[in-house]
């Protein structure tokens, strides 16, 4: 007899089949099941279908894990043999156990492939559901008790069950200084695959996807995002199943070779991540978030604390150094009220381009005859943290580092090398290149008060091998995490940011051991609009860095407002990334306040529940607290129409009553210069009470703004005498 193995949290239940023997098969993963589930007790999911023509004799739903044996003909399922033998498998239930924790629920679910022999392989799919966020975390182990090596080419993180009702898939692609941009598409029979062989998470091809339903949008229907915790090569696959749903399946990439089971070796997986919704994209992000809060990011001392306001030199000095400049910077900076002073490239030797220098991670001391302390200590006195940028994967072949380890460089033998920005990665598992870089940072963290690093990484990889000639992609990844956690252990206080040309690796694995990432490297306010909207997607607003850019942008040569600028950055871990030494009186006084109100508002802004969401000129962005939100409403496009539609918020806001107020705006109304203002007025002066119920089922008027403009509004709550006061989960 067949057992239903649940797992419930606030709004999902996953639900497989298991019976010894047999391939456990998914029942269900979405919406709440009740406790009354007849049909999944009562019935094989076979027994509900009839065996259609032209079938192997013998039905399976979505299999656990997938194998050729028992007709599991998925290209991205396990692939494992023994020099080319014993490819075909089954993986069959043997044991479980569950454990309940305050914060989750773990199932873990022990198969051995089905073959007569005492020594099979063995494997085993852990899911947990953790109860505040509703994540489902995925992984797969795979074992080999035998005494013959198995060469493993593919091996998932999960394979899921992605229901027939879910038509379509939105999936992120991008370039650089172009990231998140997110397309929506039906699934149809074709199904859809990504992947990714850059060696990072990649601004092309992103280990996310959200599964909708046919009517599903930012606030309303059923969607499932899925989201690999990953940050080099990758897979994702929906493939299309005979009910008319799909499987995905997501999981590393590995290039050939590069993987084996030894004997008596486990292989592990990273987590696949899986967030339900009924409540439309924005819910499902809601739980990704939460998880990325309670379950990845780690702070020191514990917690988050307010998120310093940055300023980047990159943009500002690109690589020309001069002390005496980078204090007149830190001078102004401090002025306009930044709280970090990040030294970015250029201060190593050989440095006065991007073409040399990479591995010499010690001050130049052309440009820093006395090393960096004056500098740091400069910077301090005016109250600033200092942070610094460094790229410690890679070397440029005109370095000290690499004329003294030409070997401790990935190549391929025989072959050319393939730069990428001039520069070539470093074989990270290798232990003397390891310790090398931990030695350089540690020596510099210790010798100085540095609370920050930016940690870059420019290139994709092209010849991924070590000097053994060995494929290391995968390996890499995990040198990388442990180098980092090595760094975390012996400086817990330090705080890195994940940066790969911009959002080249932003994932939630590389979030396990860094705190912010850089979204981008395009400070265009009216392309960061779109960037940021597809990274808030996946990524609370704490954690993506977002920078006051020059203008004109120097990614574009396009120019926006200095407040519009801001407008964009305040939604996000704020910064400036400009010469701000020569802003004029007024630009410095604008520059100040919208600083002055990040300030103010950081703590509604991080640790929010974010709603966004589209309108017919731009978007909205809306981070909310139990009892005070803030909303942006951006205008990057020439508007459509005469007047805004009113802006209906979403549902979980009709509980409350709100105060209504225009905090600061960015550009100009489309209206007569003399037509009265009254609503305009309202708002902006002492605001306006409105029920949560008109929000939602009327909307906000909205005044209709010119291209490049903003809105920003507080809402507060306001109590309402007969309605309860309450936060409606996710
Ligand atoms: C990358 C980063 C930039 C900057 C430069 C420095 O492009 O994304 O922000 O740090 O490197 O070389």
């Amino acid at each position: 007899m067949h057992e239903i193995l649940r797992l419930d949290a606030p709004g999902v239940t996953v639900a497989i089949e298991w019976e010894l023997g047999r391939v456990p098969v998914w029942r269900h993963l979405g919406a709440p099941l009740g406790a009354d589930t007849a049909l999944l007790h009562g019935w094989r999911a076979t027994d509900t279908q009839r065996l259609p023509p032209g079938t192997l004799d013998r039905l399976d739903g979505v299999p656990l894990l997938p194998g050729s044996g028992n007709g599991h003909h998925f290209a991205e399922g396990v692939r494992l043999h023994a020099q080319g033998q014993g490819a075909v498998h089954e993986w069959v239930a043997q044991s479980y156990t569950r454990v309940d924790r305050a914060q989750a629920q773990t199932l873990t679910l022990h198969l051995v492939d089905a073959v007569v022999h005492s020594d099979a392989l063995h494997a085993e799919v852990a899911l947990t559901l953790y109860r505040d966020s509703g994540v489902l975390a995925v992984r797969t182990r795979l074992h080999n008790p035998s005494a013959q090596a198995w060469a493993l080419e593919h091996g998932p993180s999960a394979c899921l069950p992605v229901a027939a009702h879910f038509t379509d898939v939105a999936y992120c692609h991008g370039q650089w200084a172009h990231e998140f941009q997110w397309k929506r598409r039906p699934l149809g029979r074709e199904g859809w695959f990504a992947n990714n062989t850059r060696g990072k998470t990649s601004h092309e091809q992103h280990p996310s996807c959200a599964l909708l339903g046919a009517h599903a949008d930012d606030l309303h229907g059923e969607v499932l995002l899925a989201h690999l915790a990953w940050s080099g090569n990758h897979q994702l696959a929906l493939q299309r199943q005979g009910d008319g749903g799909h499987a995905l399946l997501g999981g590393v990439h590995f290039l050939p070779g590069e993987q084996s089971l030894p004997a008596g070796h486990t292989w592990e997986s990273p987590v696949l991540l899986l967030a339900y919704s009924s409540q439309g994209w924005c819910g499902a992000s809601q739980r990704l978030h939460q998880h990325a809060r309670s379950q990845v990011l780690r702070w020191g001392g514990g917690a988050m604390r307010a998120r310093p306001v940055h300023l980047n030199t990159w943009e500002a000095v690109y690589f020309d150094h001069d002390q005496a400049t980078l204090r007149d910077l830190a001078d102004a900076a401090a002025a306009v009220g930044v709280e970090r002073f990040v030294l970015d490239d250029g201060w190593f030797p050989g440095r006065p381009n991007d073409k040399s220098g990479l591995g010499d991670w010690w001050p130049d001391p052309a440009k820093y005859p006395q090393g960096l302390g004056p500098l740091i200590d400069h910077v301090r006195a005016r109250g600033m943290e200092f942070g610094l940028w460094v790229e410690p994967e890679m070397v440029s072949p005109d370095s000290a580092l690499y004329r003294a380890h030409p070997d401790w460089a990935l190549g391929s033998a025989g072959r050319a090398l393939q730069t990428g920005r001039h520069q070539l990665v470093l074989d990270l598992g290798r232990a003397e290149v390891a310790d090398y870089l931990f030695d350089k940072l540690d020596a510099l963290l210790r010798a100085h008060p540095i609370a920050y690093l930016k940690w870059d990484m420019n290139r994709d990889y092209a010849q991924a091998e070590n000097a053994l000639g060995q494929p290391v992609a995968a390996a890499q990844v995990l040198a990388l995490y442990a180098l980092l956690e090595r760094l975390h252990q012996a400086h817990p206080g330090l705080e890195i940011e994940s940066c790969a040309s911009g959002g080249g690796r932003m994932d939630l694995g590389v979030l396990r051991h860094t705190q912010r990432f850089w979204t981008s490297d395009n400070n265009d306010a009216v392309a960061r609009v779109a960037i940021q909207h597809g990274a808030q997607r996946l990524f609370p607003l704490e954690v993506l860095g977002a920078h006051v850019g020059p203008a004109p942008a120097h990614a574009t040569g396009r120019s926006q407002s200095l407040a519009f600028r801001c407008a964009v950055a305040l939604f996000g871990h704020m910064g400036v990334e400009a010469d701000v030494r020569h802003l004029g009186d007024a630009e410095r006084a604008e520059l100040r306040r919208w600083i002055d109100l990040y300030r103010h508002w950081r703590g509604v802004l991080h640790g929010a529940r974010q709603w966004q969401g589209s309108t017919d000129s731009g978007v909205w962005w809306l981070a909310a607290q139990a009892d005070c939100a803030l909303l942006g409403v951006f205008t990057t496009a020439a508007p459509d129409t005469p007047h805004h539609a009113p802006l209906r918020l979403p549902d979980a806001w009709g509980a409350a009553h709100w105060r209504v107020r225009l905090i600061a705006h960015a550009g100009q109304e489309r209206a007569r210069g003399d037509a009265p203002a009254p609503w305009w007025q309202a708002l902006a002066h002492g605001g306006v009470r409105l029920s949560g119920s008109e929000l939602c089922a009327h909307g906000l008027p909205l005044p209709q703004m010119n291209p490049e403009s903003a809105l920003v509004f507080s809402l507060q709550r306001e109590p309402a005498p007969d309605t309860p006061m309450e936060t409606p989960s996710p």
